[in-house]
């Protein structure tokens, strides 16, 4: 993969995979004129695939990467005591030597932290902002009756800004929303990196500074800190004093600013399952925890088995390392140019954890309320076997009243699996859309004929405008 200036390596120009593979997975190689009934059988959603349907899937990051020969190593010593399980004690060191938060509360994955957090702080009348919710977030916040902002800077939501810090909370309208809410905001929460707005990093100094609104408004601050060190090679690559930092001391940095955090594990922990809340306040601890007896576990396992939470504490040491993160952010920034060069609109720069296409402004022929990224994901399916997902108004689009918009952009993420594509899967993605170019003014739109209340996208069923 050639990279760009790299102060650190300056005489080589590729960054390979720093790991050899040792264990396989065969992926099962289709037609495109499988593929076509296969989308069709799954009403066109991709979730609905089989993954055994699907060459290249980048659904999500989502528990998907590879763990390590150390992590597997690791699982082996799991000790499944219902309570006092000295793996929980080796989880808790671990989140506790990168976070320094108080009380670490295990759950099986990141949304059933935030179910638990808005347990306390959620309900009728009150208002959460953040950068941008992810949408099990806005889910969780929803479902308690509360509501929730998305106030990330203007240059978030504009996919061409060259912006080094497209996740920013804009602080003028974090302000604003506070004196508008008053008591009303239980809590002020920031994503880092901002997923929903394109995998894009939060730069320290904004950490910083939302920590001490926070202060000033008496509001605990709370991290989703599904992505950090991602965010912290970021910091460390772009912004002002950082570069001689480890990424542990970022991380560390990142953390002292905020009244606790929810994680899913499943990101940065290179974990297959998993996640936690963790608060520095003994009260609301207390509380989180006998929530977590009535709806995960003990407080020593929350949902997890020993040795979930030993290749955590294991996955958390090695996520921070730099060799792991360069490669990792080049794999995005590698594909991205070479769409950008190929005239396909991407979100710039390079998010962390995927390469977001602009399907609004790629395809204008199709209308954002006939979803646009609908259709670029149905066609990588067909075209390539690659699975993407919408991010856009079938994701964003129904509102609680019940009414339909256009969310504020129609991106098409595709998600990387940590350690577990090559470059040679990326330059074939690449061809795919070199292929998809030729076709691209032809495709149509999609209607939805069936959905959930809450969090559609998952099962909603379409079919295609005439
Ligand atoms: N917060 C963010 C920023 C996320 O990206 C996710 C999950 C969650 C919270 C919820 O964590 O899945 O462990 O319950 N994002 C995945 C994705 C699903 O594909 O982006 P979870």
């Amino acid at each position: 993969m050639q990279k760009g200036a790299d102060k650190l390596e300056p005489q080589m120009k590729t960054i390979f995979e720093p790991f050899r593979i040792k264990s396989v997975e065969p992926i099962r190689v289709t037609t495109r004129e499988e593929r076509a009934l296969l989308i069709r059988e799954a009403e066109f959603n991709p979730f609905t695939l089989k993954s055994e349907d699907v060459m290249i899937d980048l659904l999500t990051d989502s528990g998907t990467g590879a763990m390590s020969a150390a992590q597997w190593a690791a699982v082996m010593q799991g000790d499944e005591s219902y309570a006092g399980s000295p793996s929980f004690f080796r989880f808790e060191a671990a989140v506790k030597n990168l976070t320094n938060f108080k009380h670490v509360i295990p759950t099986h994955q990141g949304r059933a932290a935030e179910a638990i957090l808005f347990s306390m702080m959620g309900g009728l009348g009150r208002h959460i902002p953040n950068n941008t919710h992810f949408d099990t977030t806005r889910g969780n916040i929803e479902a308690s009756g509360a509501k929730g902002a998305d106030l990330v800077i203007d240059e978030g939501l504009d996919p061409q800004s060259l912006h080094p810090f497209k996740g920013n909370m804009d602080l003028g309208k974090l302000k604003t929303y506070l004196e508008n809410h008053g008591d009303a905001v239980p809590c002020i929460m920031l994503t880092i990196t901002n997923n929903a707005g394109g995998g894009q990093p939060v730069s320290l100094e904004n950490i910083h500074a939302v920590g001490l609104i926070a202060k000033e408004y008496g509001k605990p601050f709370i991290i989703d800190g599904c992505r950090f060190a991602e965010n912290a090679w970021f910091i460390k690559q772009r912004e002002a004093g950082q570069s001689d930092r480890s990424i542990t001391e970022i991380v560390r940095d990142c953390f002292a600013q905020a009244d606790g955090m929810t994680m899913s594990a499943k990101k940065d922990a290179f974990g297959n399952i998993g996640g936690w809340l963790a608060l520095n306040d003994d009260n609301l601890a207390e509380v989180a925890r006998g929530h977590l007896i009535r709806t995960e576990g003990f407080p020593t396992y929350g949902g997890l088995s020993g040795r979930d939470l030993e290749a955590l504490a294991q996955g958390l040491i090695e996520i921070v390392d730099e060799d792991y993160l360069r490669y990792r952010i080049r794999t995005n920034a590698y594909i991205v140019e070479k769409l950008d060069a190929m005239g396909v609109p991407v979100v710039k720069p390079a998010g962390g954890h995927a390469v977001f296409i602009d399907a609004r402004a790629w395809l204008p022929h199709i209308d954002p309320l006939s979803y646009p990224g609908q259709a670029v994901s149905v066609a990588l399916y067909e075209l390539g076997g690659i699975r993407a997902v919408e991010i856009g108004t079938v994701m964003f689009g129904r509102q609680p009243d019940g009414s339909e918009l256009p969310a504020p952009m129609d991106l098409v993420r595709l998600a990387f699996p940590r350690r577990t594509y090559t470059q040679s899967h990326a330059d074939y993605i690449i061809e795919v859309f070199q292929e998809l170019i030729t076709i691209k003014d032809r495709l149509k739109g999609y209607r939805i004929t069936s959905e959930q209340k809450l969090l559609r996208h998952f099962t909603c069923k379409f079919e295609p405008l005439g």
